[in-house]
């Protein structure tokens, strides 16, 4: 049976993936809505736009006016539109709070029974980074489970605003959605990545210092952990999700857990798969950092039966090859 989906924030990064990924079923009607505020009117977006079953909402979740563009009834809503980037938690951290929680509390205010099958709220690992600091047992939390505390180890940190506000969209997704009675999923991302994630993320970062051939190549922090996850494993989990009745009121991580990395060692590998040979120059990581960051991602194959598949090595070189690409056009 065909279904109508809505994906908020589908300009972006990781929703952009995700609804050309549900757009591929041509029965289902995708409508993505977003302001362009950070994702892109790019060729990739506008290709994308022209496929029969896809309709295109310009539109800001902070404000109501939308309401009347929406479609009676959406068997799913993936509300994924955020103000996300590193960048904006310390210079805009007022903007990322309003925006964040502003925008699902005017999508939670519409749904309703008749018009809602089911709303996933994309949550992120920023919700519990100051719990690892703050109890200090790492072994009690890492690789971390859906059930660890969620801390802000410090209120007065900018950086927080956009964990917070996580924290905030959680409480506000579950006690929203039990008291409509609207099925509902909670996920966490954990650091997923893939060409056309932006500029500001390490790893667009670190692309660009292998485009620009920066020797010695500098690196902020250097030993702390992540475990990455391509861009493709985590579409199909957070759909996975989406599809299955079991994680109906369930939180669940999504990333890949068996090839964390320091990201010194991230660095070399990507000028490694490069071919640049350089020396590496450490500077302090940004206040609020977390020093380790890995998902459990035993619950979602236990609810989904999936499981990541795509290995660093091969995520790494089509994320390079895609901005170094883009890195030439830009320059041209
Ligand atoms: N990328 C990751 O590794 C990661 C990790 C944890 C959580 N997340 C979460 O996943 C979701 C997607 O992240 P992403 O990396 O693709 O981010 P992104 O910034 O690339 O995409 C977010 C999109 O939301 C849109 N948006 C922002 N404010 C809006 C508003 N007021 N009205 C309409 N649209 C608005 C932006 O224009 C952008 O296109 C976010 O909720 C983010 O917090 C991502």
């Amino acid at each position: 049976m065909s279904k109508n989906i809505l994906v908020t924030g589908g300009a972006g990064f990781i929703a952009f993936y995700l609804a050309k990924f549900l757009a591929k079923n041509s029965e289902d009607k995708i409508t993505v809505v977003d302001n362009l505020s950070r994702g892109r009117h790019d060729a990739e977006f506008s290709t994308f736009l022209n496929q029969p079953n896809v309709k295109f909402i310009e539109a800001d979740l902070t404000k109501t006016d939308y309401y009347a563009q929406l479609e009676n009834h959406y068997d799913a809503i993936y509300h994924l539109a955020a103000l996300n980037g590193t960048k904006y938690f310390y210079e805009k951290p007022q903007e990322v709070l309003r925006v964040n929680i502003l925008s699902l509390m005017n999508l939670l205010e519409w749904c309703t029974p008749a018009n809602t099958g089911k709303l996933l709220f994309s949550s992120s690992s920023e919700a519990y980074a100051g719990t690892v600091k703050s109890f200090g047992q790492y072994e009690n939390f890492m690789p971390s489970k859906e059930n660890i505390p969620l801390t802000i180890d410090d209120v007065m940190n900018p950086r927080f605003s956009y964990g917070g506000s996580k924290l905030i969209g959680e409480l506000l997704t579950v006690n929203y959605l039990r008291t409509k009675k609207i099925p509902f999923s909670i996920i966490r991302y954990h650091n997923i990545y893939a060409g056309r994630m932006g500029f500001e993320h390490v790893l667009p970062e670190f692309c660009k210092r292998i485009f620009d051939k920066q020797n010695p190549f500098k690196i902020f922090g250097g030993s702390e952990t992540r475990a990455f996850c391509y861009v493709d494993d985590a579409i199909e989990a957070t759909a996975a999700v989406m599809n299955s009745q079991k994680c109906d009121g369930e939180i669940v991580h999504i990333g890949k857990s068996d090839e964390e990395i320091s990201i010194k060692d991230i660095a070399e590998k990507l000028c490694r798969i490069a071919n640049f040979d350089c020396e590496f120059e450490i500077e302090a990581a940004p206040s609020g950092s977390v020093n380790r960051r890995c998902p459990d991602t035993t619950k979602l194959k236990l609810l989904t039966g999936f499981e990541a598949k795509i290995n660093l090595e091969t995520g790494l070189k089509k994320t390079l090859d895609w901005y170094l690409k883009k890195y030439s056009e830009m320059k041209n």
